[in-house]
């Protein structure tokens, strides 16, 4: 099936034409800066532009970063508090005249990579974990997706660890790959107490350099970076929209 994949995030909001059957993308990508402020009807009038530039008149998917029940949105996470409550996938259908289904964002990248990506025909549980503004994840067991997992949200010194932790704080901080490293090995040692998994995929910007810092994160289970990389929101958003997943 073909269907419009869209990724919207803190800096730029993205979008393709997919075929959910190989995972591909069919055209190019077209990608507009987050409007700021990114509040609803200022997003929605991004998603509108990217389906008009794609004269789109079939199913579309959009990954989202905040975390969400049902298209609707419980928290404005770093994109914007008035978010909050919103039905975001009845706003973009009202918005662009077409159906929307819309996934939190790193729910769609995990979708991308346990269907066509470093998490294909993984048993037990992954857990993909995606480093970029904030942090981000997919949880799998057996290949089914539990939704709405806000692992950048367990607490580190009263604070989201996201806000220790992501890359965009390695960026604001201006710190080396490896004091950032260290502060992923905290991290991650956390999340694998709590969940024991059997595999982490690091998706987000930050995959495609895991070779500056891998070397600090010093725990039990195996760890390997994402395989779509930039393309994976847009990808697991297509597909979220093709198989039905809320
Ligand atoms: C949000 C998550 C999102 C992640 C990555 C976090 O701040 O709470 O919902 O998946 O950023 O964008």
């Amino acid at each position: 099936m073909e269907v419009l994949g869209i990724d919207i995030g803190g800096s730029g909001i993205k979008g393709a034409i997919v075929d959910t059957k190989t995972g591909d993308l069919i055209s190019e990508r077209h990608r507009i800066p987050t409007p700021q402020p990114a509040t609803p009807d200022n997003i929605a009038r991004t998603i509108k532009e990217i389906v008009d530039h794609f004269n789109w008149k079939g199913k579309a998917g959009s990954g989202f970063p905040t975390p969400l029940a049902h298209g609707k949105c419980l928290s404005g996470s770093n994109l914007h508090p008035s978010l909050k409550g919103v039905q975001i996938d009845e706003l973009f259908k009202k918005v662009s005249g077409i159906d929307f289904t819309v996934i939190n964002d790193a729910d769609a990248a995990a979708l991308a990579e346990i269907n066509f990506g470093a998490g294909k025909n993984k048993d037990g549980l992954v857990a993909v974990i995606t480093l970029g503004t904030g942090i981000g994840s997919g949880l799998f067991f057996n290949g089914d997706l539990i939704p709405n997992t806000e692992l950048g949200h367990v607490t580190y010194k009263g604070e989201p660890f996201e806000n220790y932790a992501a890359d965009s704080i390695r960026k604001n901080e201006d710190l080396s790959y490896k004091k950032w490293g260290k502060r992923l090995d905290k991290y991650f040692k956390h999340i694998e107490l709590i969940l024991s998994p059997d595999l982490f995929i690091i998706g987000g910007g930050a995959s495609k350099k895991m070779d500056r810092y891998i070397d600090e994160v010093k725990i039990n289970a195996p760890i390997i970076p994402a395989e779509n990389k930039n393309e994976a929101g847009i990808i697991g958003a297509a597909i979220a929209a093709a198989e039905g997943i809320k």
